[in-house]
């Protein structure tokens, strides 16, 4: 079954597979259980319609590990775009921002699982935080509003390939229903935060920087515009799903940098609970 590999991530390799078709092959002794949530929010992303997603064939096992099949899209990534032609990176990243916004459009499910939910089980399985500092994102985190429009959870220019038809997303293993500022949110955080995974090719390593402050600030501005939301309504979410991302295998060095953001931000909450008047900037 050795099918050309056209792809590796941190969790799977993605390889040819059979006619029009590709398999994601998750590293060995992945669990199952965020597996079969790709499938699931892959087929129901799929069956609604709206966005463009390839077709989820079925699940597999192939050489002890467990896999995906889904239909082959001959594209590239976004990221290898920009790499490639960074001085096109204002229209790649306004296209970034109108595709989520896009996929915000769709309705989100119970089935597929409650965003606020699965940040509250990270927040509280996340490692480098005290006990008092997960009870304060925690605490944060409750009043905000839960929305029940459909959420990626790892939307990033990685995630979007473009092909002659036009944009696919992939990726669906964090998708949830949920409220859009907070998916708006978790893309910020990865354009300014994310490190690349091991094994990135030399293009998409190249994406640093300066590249992604742009690409940050240039999605900010036409997501806001194109959603209606405020960005104090995004900046609410930074606090909790940074605390989350700390439960995914991220490099430490970004790890430190998240517990360093999440403690300034902290400490900017509490500030503001003693005198209301000062405002953060
Ligand atoms: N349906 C597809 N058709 C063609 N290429 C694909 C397809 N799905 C994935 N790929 C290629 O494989 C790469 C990795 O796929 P994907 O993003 O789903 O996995 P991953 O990055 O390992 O997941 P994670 O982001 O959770 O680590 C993509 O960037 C893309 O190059
Ligand atoms: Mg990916």
């Amino acid at each position: 079954m050795k099918g050309k590999q056209i792809g590796a991530g941190r969790t799977a390799e993605v390889r040819e597979y059979g006619e029009g078709t590709i398999v994601k092959l998750y590293l060995e002794d992945f669990p199952a259980e965020p597996i079969r949530q790709e499938f699931k929010v892959s087929t129901y992303v799929y069956n609604q319609g709206g966005v463009s997603t390839p077709r989820p064939v079925g699940q597999v096992e192939a050489e002890g590990r467990s896999g995906i099949v889904f239909q082959q899209i001959h594209g590239r990534s976004l990221l290898s775009l920009i790499s490639g032609q960074p001085w096109r990176l204002p229209v790649y990243a306004r296209q970034l921002a109108a595709l989520h916004h896009q996929l915000h459009q769709l309705e989100g499910s119970p089935e597929i699982g409650r965003h606020k939910e699965l940040l509250e089980r990270q927040i509280v399985a996340a490692p480098m935080l005290t006990m008092e500092e997960k009870t304060a994102v925690l605490e944060h985190l409750r009043p905000l509003p839960e929305g029940n429009r459909l959420c990626h959870g790892d939307f990033h220019p990685d995630n979007v390939l473009i092909d002659a038809e036009g944009a696919w997303i992939i990726d669906w293993m964090n998708g949830t229903s949920g409220n859009p500022a907070a998916d708006a949110a978790r893309s910020i955080l990865l354009f300014s935060m994310g490190s690349m995974p091991p094994g990135s090719s030399l293009a998409a390593r190249v994406v640093t920087g300066f590249i992604r402050q742009k690409l940050t600030k240039i999605y900010i501005r036409e997501y806001l515009s194109l959603s209606g939301y405020s960005y104090t309504e995004i900046k609410a979410w930074i606090l909790p799903v940074a605390a989350a991302r700390l439960t995914e295998g991220v490099p430490a060095g970004e790890k430190e940098n998240l517990a360093k953001e999440i403690r300034r931000r902290l400490s900017a909450l509490r500030k503001h609970q003693i005198s209301p008047g000062v405002h953060d900037k």
